[in-house]
């Protein structure tokens, strides 16, 4: 029987997400493409998945920590690349006139994508059930990076999951005022903390339409701008094996992995180490 399964990876400081999809193809898909020093999470899956290809990259928003897993990430290029819409002189603006070397590399990455594909919402996929609903914003409308990114809501079997990328208040209630947006936020199960569970990234307004059962956030240690106990207020919170949690970190507690089958049972689990599939 097929599994829909989410991992969220152990960067440290950065973002890597990952989705075995439950279609017969079991494609992968990845959110955002961070490390840390000794773990590379396209390295990972190429060994211990055996994934020769990910069927696609879904990069929030054009930064370092969201693409420092670059090189290894060509041994198992992605077939699709699904970037936030960002000039070349928007990006210079925002580095000061000079792009970092790694952005470089990236954009010269891309450029290999020049066939258009269709949306990830287009019918001639199959995913197996997986549902995908993606947001963002124009540049003209925020000069921060951050509030670029992707939001993407991902639904299977009466879940959805939202990787909101690194977005910050203003781009969270420009988003508040799409209806579509806020229809999908209503649904919102598992809720990725936005820009690492940074103060910056958290927007009470969200939390009057979202209720998650569980909040993610994906960080190597706490900052003083962390706000975990925010989240901890507004997540229903889940009962695991040592009590109820309402929020779990990559800093504490790992890699964090999650699997609902095809009737919408799930099962989520955390580790350390990476030996297990
Ligand atoms: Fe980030």
């Amino acid at each position: 029987m097929s599994v829909f399964k989410s991992v969220t990876f152990d960067v440290e400081h950065g973002s890597s997400h990952v989705l075995r999809l439950p279609n017969q193809a079991e494609d992968v898909f990845l959110f955002d493409a961070g490390r840390n020093q000794f773990f590379s999470p396209s390295e990972y899956l190429k060994n211990r998945w055996n994934v020769e290809r990910v069927k696609c990259l879904i990069l929030s928003h054009h930064d370092n920590d969201h693409i420092e897993d670059l090189d290894d990430l060509k041994k198992i290029k992605p077939h699709i690349l699904s970037t936030p819409t960002v000039s070349h002189d928007y990006l210079l603006n925002h580095y000061g006139g000079s792009l970092p070397q790694r952005l470089q590399e990236f954009l010269n990455f891309a450029q290999e994508y020049n066939v258009p594909v269709p949306s990830l919402d287009d019918p001639s996929y199959d995913w197996g059930g997986v549902q995908f609903a993606m947001f963002s914003h124009d540049e003209g409308v925020h000069f921060n990076l951050n509030n670029l990114s992707q939001a993407v809501f991902v639904k299977y079997q009466g879940w959805t999951i939202l990787f909101p990328g690194d977005l910050e208040r203003p781009g969270w209630l420009e988003h508040l005022n799409n209806d579509a947006f806020v229809e999908n936020l209503q649904s919102v199960d598992i809720f990725v903390a936005s820009h690492h569970g940074r103060e910056s990234g958290y927007c009470e307004e969200v939390f009057e339409v979202c209720r998650p059962k569980l909040v993610i956030v994906s960080d190597k240690s706490t900052s003083e701008t962390s706000v975990t106990e925010k989240y901890t207020r507004v997540s229903q919170g889940m009962n695991f094996t040592n009590g109820k949690r309402h929020v779990l970190t990559t800093r504490a507690d790992g890699a964090i992995y999650m699997e609902i089958d095809n009737m919408g049972r799930h099962k989520i689990s955390t580790r350390y180490d990476y030996l297990t599939k």
